[in-house]
Parts: structure tokens; sequence; C-alpha cells
């Protein structure tokens, strides 16, 4: 069939959005059409080349937080049906390799399958040009489009009255954000946190830090917009740099340094990481989960005081979530009001609009863009 896509066609240009020619599903996978997809940073990262070799490489549908409604299964899906609404995880979860049976689906081995973009089936394509030419997918999912073609192990079925359009937000940036404050951080009681980077998933690690018992919360951005935001998900501190709440979170946390610290930023770089390190105190975790280009390695902390205050720093990978588990759940608290999805999204574009909602986004006018599909 012919659907629409946006697709980027080489790193540093902007996203095109093009007529694309799509396969129908094989045994095990799912013909979506898409009802919303957010705006991730991770695919801002693809255009800027920073995840060179862990993605597939252009041309790549772009997109990996959508959610929509099943049109067609393949023979050997029994668990799916046309009709039903499903959200995608960003990481597939097959529910059979070691860390899926281990409760570690956020790190399961069908995304070893990333760097390719090709189906985890049998590693071709759906996806093509109009010309003929194989498209690779973003995350496995390629959300940018009207209709997508995934493997069953990237779908959670979700209630049918439940909105679509924050749904989608649950396929990375809010399980990712929340997650880490919850999971990767394990924010006990009582914790001081600071949350570096207040965008899309930084607010989301803010109200997972406040629902786990925070006693502080400092979220740490230079746009004001954000820290305004902030302080609305559960902040009570706001500071604009890393050197500025490292001079000031006195008021925060008496001196005794932040017990965990969340990194959220756009890019994440190993300077800023560096500096991030000394906002912990004893047993204190850093927990890295924006992504730094694939090219850079190496970063540099004051290994001694690892030792002498028992430091962590830790990795988060959606958030350490179960995506079967925690995308109803979460759904389930937002319902509940527990759980703000509304104030997320500040703007909605159509596929058309793709760059202007990226623009916004390098402009810090968004907490999350988000397209919406007819
Ligand atoms: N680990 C994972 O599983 C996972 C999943 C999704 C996204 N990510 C990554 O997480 C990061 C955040 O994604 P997002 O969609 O929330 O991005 P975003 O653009 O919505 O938010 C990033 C925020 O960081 C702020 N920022 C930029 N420089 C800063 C600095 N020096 N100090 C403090 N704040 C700064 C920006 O103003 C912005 O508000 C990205 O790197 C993204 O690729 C990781
Ligand atoms: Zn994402
Ligand atoms: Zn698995």
């Amino acid at each position: 069939m012919r659907t629409r896509a946006a697709i980027l066609r080489e790193v540093n240009t902007p996203w095109s959005v093009e007529e694309i020619e799509l396969d129908p599903p094989k045994d095990r996978e799912v013909l979506v059409k898409l009802a919303a997809s957010g705006l991730c940073h991770s695919d801002e990262h693809v255009l800027t080349g920073d995840l060179a070799g862990l993605v597939a490489s252009p041309p790549i549908v772009g997109g990996h937080e959508g959610a929509g409604i099943v049109q067609e299964v393949g023979a050997a899906v029994d668990w799916l049906e046309p009709g039903d609404h499903v959200v995608f995880g960003f990481v597939p979860a097959c529910g059979r390799c070691d860390s899926c049976v281990v409760g570690r689906s956020n790190l399961c081995e069908e995304a070893a399958n990333y760097p390719t973009g090709l189906q985890i089936s049998d590693s071709t394509a759906r996806h093509h040009t109009t010309d003929g030419h194989d498209l690779g997918l973003m995350c496995l999912l390629g959300t940018f489009a009207e209709h997508t073609v995934v493997n069953e192990a990237s779908c959670v079925k979700i209630d049918q009255d439940w909105p679509l359009d924050k749904a989608c937000l649950l396929g990375c940036g809010v399980v990712t954000g929340w997650g880490s404050a919850v999971y990767t951080a394990d924010v006990q009681p009582g914790d001081y946190v600071a949350v570096v980077g207040a965008g899309g998933l930084g607010q989301n690690a803010v109200q997972g830090a406040r629902m786990a018992g925070a006693r502080a919360i400092a979220a740490i951005d230079p746009v004001e917009f954000k820290r305004e935001k902030a302080m609305e998900f559960g902040a009570t501190h706001t500071f604009s740099s890393i050197e500025d709440a490292l001079e000031n979170s006195e008021p925060v946390h008496w001196n005794r340094g932040y017990d965990k610290v969340i990194m959220t930023m756009g890019v994440g770089s190993a300077g800023d990481l560096g500096q991030a390190f000394n906002l912990g105190g004893k047993r204190s975790r850093l927990v890295v989960t924006n992504l730094h280009p694939t090219t850079e390695v190496g970063m540099e902390v004051p290994a001694i005081m690892m030792t002498m205050f028992e430091k962590q720093i830790v990795g988060s990978l959606f958030g350490s979530a179960n995506i079967r588990k925690d995308i109803p759940r979460l759904m389930e608290l937002y319902l509940q009001g527990e759980l703000n999805l509304d104030d997320l999204v500040t703007k909605t574009y159509t596929l058309d609009e793709i760059n202007d909602g990226y623009e916004a986004m390098r402009n810090g006018e968004n907490i999350r863009g988000v397209i919406l599909f007819d």
C-alpha cells in the first residue's frame, strides 16, 4: 500500500515528508494506522548524526513514540486483531530473551536489530521509497508515518477508551522519565533529587520523584519556561545551570548534596556529566538517561570521591521499566489524576509540520510537540 512518512534522507537535513510503499505484515507483524506520535529528542539525535552506528543510517523513517489502531495482523499474531489500540514500546519486549524473562524487558535482546532498522523476523524491510529503495526504521517502529508495520514484540495493547494522543507519550518520554526516577534512581521518601534538563523526559522524572516521595526536587534548565513548568509538575526549586545549582543548593539539601541526580538534558556531554557528579552527596546515584553522541568516549569524574562517598553512576534505558506492566499502569495513574500528561503537550502538529515541531524543540518552546494524524 501507499502511505506517507517523514524520512531522514541525509544527516543534518530536514525531515522529508513523502509517499512510501508499505508491504503487508508478515507472520509476527502488525500493520498499524498511527493516531499520534511524540517528537522526542532522540529523533533529533538521528538527524544530527549523534546516533551513528546505533540506529539505521539514512534513509530512515523517524519516530519512536507512537500509538495507533491495528489494521491487519500476520498469521502468527494471536493476541491482537484489527481495531485494537496499541502503544509502541521504543524497545521491543519479546518476552523470551534473558532480559525479558528476568523482568528487564527494557533491555530486550531484539534491540540488537536497531542498527539495521529492519524487521526483527527476517531482517528485511517492509518500508520502501516509491522508487524501490529500502527504508530503515527508528527503533524498529517509524512512527512519523500514517501507517507502519512492526513486530508484535513492539506492541502493547491498551484499552480502547484511553486517549491515543496522550497514550503515545508512554511509548518513550513518560515511561523513561518517570522510570528514571522511580526505578533507576530508586527515589526514596525524603530524598533530595536534582533533575538536569526539564524537557519531555525531565518533567516526568520530576513527576516520578514527587510520586516516590522526594522531599525536595530541583529542576535545572536554562529555559525559564521549562523551569516554570517544572514547578507545576512538582519541583520545589529551580536552577538555570548545573553551576548555579552547585553554588546555590544549600537551601535545598542543607549542604548534604543530592541523593539522586537524573540527567535528562537534550544532548549529553562528558563535561556536564562530570560537573553533575558533584551535585551528589554521600551514597548518591547519578542516573544517565540523556543520550551522549556515539562518538563521545570517556568522561572525567574524581574517582576517589566514588570510593570515599560511595557514589554511583548508572545508565537508564527506557526508565528501567517493563512496558507491558508500566504503560497500562501509568495510563491508569493519568486517568486517576495522579500523573499529568495533559500539560506535557505544548503544541500539536500535522505530519507535514514536523520540521516546525523540531524547530520549536531547538528553540526551547515545547515540553513535548505531538504529531496528530487524521
Ligand atoms: N535513555 C533513554 O531511554 C532515553 C529515551 C528517550 C530519550 N532519551 C534522551 O533523553 C534526552 C532528553 O530527551 P527529551 O526528549 O526530554 O529532550 P528535550 O529537548 O525535550 O529536553 C531537554 C531539556 O534539556 C535542557 N537543557 C539543554 N542543555 C542543558 C544544560 N546544559 N543544563 C540543563 N538543561 C539543559 C533543554 O532546555 C530542554 O528543556 C535526550 O538526549 C534524548 O535522546 C533517552
Ligand atoms: Zn524517545
Ligand atoms: Zn526480549
